[in-house]
């Protein structure tokens, strides 16, 4: 029994460690099957053992029994909530308040993260073991949702002692936000549609509604996970700094949104980050609403205390909102590159996150009907970053009976061929590879920045060209003359001169530019990077098979059935083939003898701080380097991040070179 005991115990470990690589610290060891075949063991053991089970197994995740009502937690600190504030000036102000109130020159500094839009929750580790999670309720009694936290996987069920860490408090109550990612939650929208429920309006509801589960067993479907903030009571507290309670927090093995906590001296500097923030906001696999600033020094904290409701010593800097009401005038459809018809609400303009917005997509005609949005309508647009303003709902309490269904029509609206759809697909399509709207489309995206990057090319000229028959396709741009161009509208000799020489300029490309600029479906610029990267030539890319573009990292099925069937059209290689005979030409991207990227493998541990791991990776292609998963013999690079993997051992060990992030950053500088 004492060996079966010990056994089931080291698989916990085991398991719990790949948890915790694979979750938190997003570098798996070990391969699923690997980790499947570990749980399934214990699994098996337990079952065997039932006695032997205990709550903090990492078999007791997948959701217990369903429970008739919530009990009540009384927390043992208040959760408080945040004072707000919406512009720069708030910040000063908030500096000027804390510093008035403290009454001497205490050097305050500041830590600003991001404000993380999901659910507050408190977890109570006593003696290291998770006993209670709670919601924040009132912010005094909370309801106890334990076994629904259980079945997050980055909520550590115990934690770890790390050995040069600061000791687990025999109490602490951690506090943090539970969130579903924006994918995550598209993706559970996209299958309640289908079972004819009705969608969550937002990530955060998705993840309220999701926590709130009398089933642990519907809570444990969801992609839920959660980042830690801060802490209630916690016992014998050696911390100086929310900093170094931070990185302790962490090391215990709870998720900690480190890479983005940034310690600010002075109020501008505070402000230069809340705004970078706001910056990259949409970049975010998750919904983040503002910054938190909070004063770094615990003593300081502890004297200014709270008021009412919050603390004195934090603010929310609320982000300006990204979605608004406003009305939709008409809607009408649009052809994009690939005979694509997309139906396009044409809206009072309004202003969203200090953009105006005149126009949203509505998708397509399942879209408008699942939305049920009408000409008319009021409604509530919703705009991230760079992406299209898209219509989020309509509110139909504002309805008056005027409104006017919109159908998408059953021929293309512009060269009136009989649109088709494909099983399976939603999308309705212009078949006609000449319709104008289609043509016009692939050459602005042929002319593009990222692909062929044909300046002063403007959607104006573009349309003459086409309705004057001068282009066609792509390559009858390299065959026009300036005799052509200045018998157009609106163009000066000048511009015509410089139109040319654009087109002339264009010729010396990269092999990426150029696929990408082909408009190949789903490939977009970063996938044509890999593929230029693989195929070092194009006939090589033409006669490439599924398979061998599904063994290409970061190559999925749908792209590689794109390419193969782009390249199997006739017409399409005579098209490429023609762009080539007039004239274009690839530079290399690698730099022989120069670069020291070039022709080097590297890899990866640990997160890095001022890029994202596949934007390292781009960067790592984009100069002729190659990236693997695992340490090697052949591995000459390990770069590592934020706490590292158990790669940086292996890499010491067969004395492969480190490069920290600064080092690694200076290195792709130099070239
Ligand atoms: S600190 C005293 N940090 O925002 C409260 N809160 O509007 C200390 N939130 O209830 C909270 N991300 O649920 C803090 N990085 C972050 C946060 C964060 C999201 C939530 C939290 C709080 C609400 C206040």
């Amino acid at each position: 029994m004492e060996k079966i005991k010990e056994e089931i115990q080291g698989l916990r470990e085991r398991i719990r460690y790949h948890n915790h690589c694979y979750y938190v610290l997003d570098d798996p060891e070990i391969s699923d099957a690997e980790y499947d075949s570990l749980f399934q063991l214990l699994t098996e053991l337990e079952r065997h053992h039932p006695e032997l089970v205990t709550p903090d197994s990492p078999t007791q995740r997948v959701g217990a029994e369903p429970q008739e009502a919530f009990s009540e937690v009384r927390h043992r600190l208040p959760m408080l909530s945040l004072g707000n504030g919406f512009r720069d000036q708030d910040i000063w102000d908030f500096d000027a308040r804390l510093k008035r109130f403290l009454g001497d020159d205490s050097p305050v500094e500041y830590t600003v993260e991001p404000k993380i839009d999901g659910i507050a929750l408190e977890l109570v580790y006593e003696k290291a073991r998770l006993t209670v999670g709670s919601t924040r309720g009132d912010g005094y009694v909370g309801e106890d949702i334990t076994q629904n936290i259980k079945t997050i996987l980055t909520v550590p069920l115990t934690l770890t002692q790390p050995k040069d860490g600061r000791p687990i408090p025999d109490l602490v109550e951690v506090r943090g936000e539970v969130y579903m990612e924006k994918e995550a939650f598209e993706g559970l929208n996209r299958t309640r549609l289908e079972r004819n429920l009705p969608p969550f309006a937002n990530p955060r509801n998705a993840a309220a509604g999701s926590l709130r589960q009398l089933d642990p067993r519907i809570t444990a479907k969801r992609p839920l996970n959660m980042f830690c903030y801060g802490v209630g009571e916690i016992s014998g507290s050696p911390f100086d700094t929310h900093r170094e309670l931070m990185v302790s927090i962490q090391q215990w093995g709870l998720r900690v949104n480190r890479p983005y906590i940034r310690v600010c001296g002075t109020p501008s500097e505070v402000i230069d980050y809340c705004h970078y923030l706001e910056e990259i906001r949409s970049q975010f696999p998750y919904e983040i609403d503002g910054a938190v600033i909070k004063v770094n020094q615990l003593n300081l904290q502890a004297r200014l205390g709270q008021k009412s409701r919050s603390p004195r010593w934090a603010l929310a800097y609320k982000f300006r909102p990204t979605q608004e009401t406003t009305k939709v005038i008409k809607i009408d459809v649009q052809v994009g590159r690939t005979g694509a018809l997309t139906p396009v609400a044409h809206l009072e303009p309004v202003e969203i996150g200090g953009v105006i917005v005149r126009r949203a997509t509505l998708h397509n005609q399942d879209e408008i009907e699942k939305k049920d949005v009408r000409e008319l309508d009021t409604v509530l647009v919703q705009r991230a970053g760079d992406v299209i303003p898209e219509v989020v709902q309509v509110i139909r309490s504002k309805r008056t009976g005027a409104e006017r269904k919109f159908v998408v029509p059953t021929q293309c609206p512009v060269c009136g061929a009989g649109v088709e759809k494909k099983e399976g697909e939603v999308v309705m399509r212009c078949p006609n590879p000449n319709c104008p709207a289609q043509v016009k489309q692939s050459l602005k995206h042929f002319v593009s920045k990222g692909a062929m990057d044909i300046d002063g090319l403007g959607d104006k000229l573009i349309e003459q060209l086409i309705e004057r028959g001068l282009v066609r396709e792509p390559a009858d741009l390299y065959e026009l003359r300036f005799d052509d161009l200045i018998k157009l509208d609106k163009i000066a000799d000048k511009s015509a001169g410089n139109l040319i020489e654009a087109i002339e300029n264009s010729k010396k490309t990269t092999l990426a530019k150029f696929v990408y600029a082909l408009g190949i479906r789903h490939v977009g610029e970063h996938v044509a990077v890999i593929l230029a990267d693989h195929f070092e030539d194009l006939e090589h890319l033409e006669e490439a098979t599924e398979e061998e573009l599904l063994a290409i990292d970061g190559i999925g099925p749908q792209i590689a059935e794109s390419i193969v069937s782009y390249f199997s059209d006739r017409s399409n290689r005579e098209h490429s083939g023609r762009l080539l005979r007039e004239g274009i030409l690839f530079e290399t991207v690698t730099h022989p003898g120069g670069g020291v990227v070039a022709g080097k493998t590297f890899v990866m541990t640990g997160s890095l701080s001022s890029l994202k791991r596949s934007e390292a990776k781009e960067q790592i292609l984009r100069r002729g380097g190659r990236v693997s998963s695992s340490v090697s013999s052949s591995t000459d690079f390990l770069v590592v991040g934020e706490s590292p993997g158990s790669k940086l051992q292996k890499a010491a060990d067969m004395d492969v070179t480190i490069l920290k992030e600064d080092e690694f950053l200076r290195l792709l500088g130099e070239e």
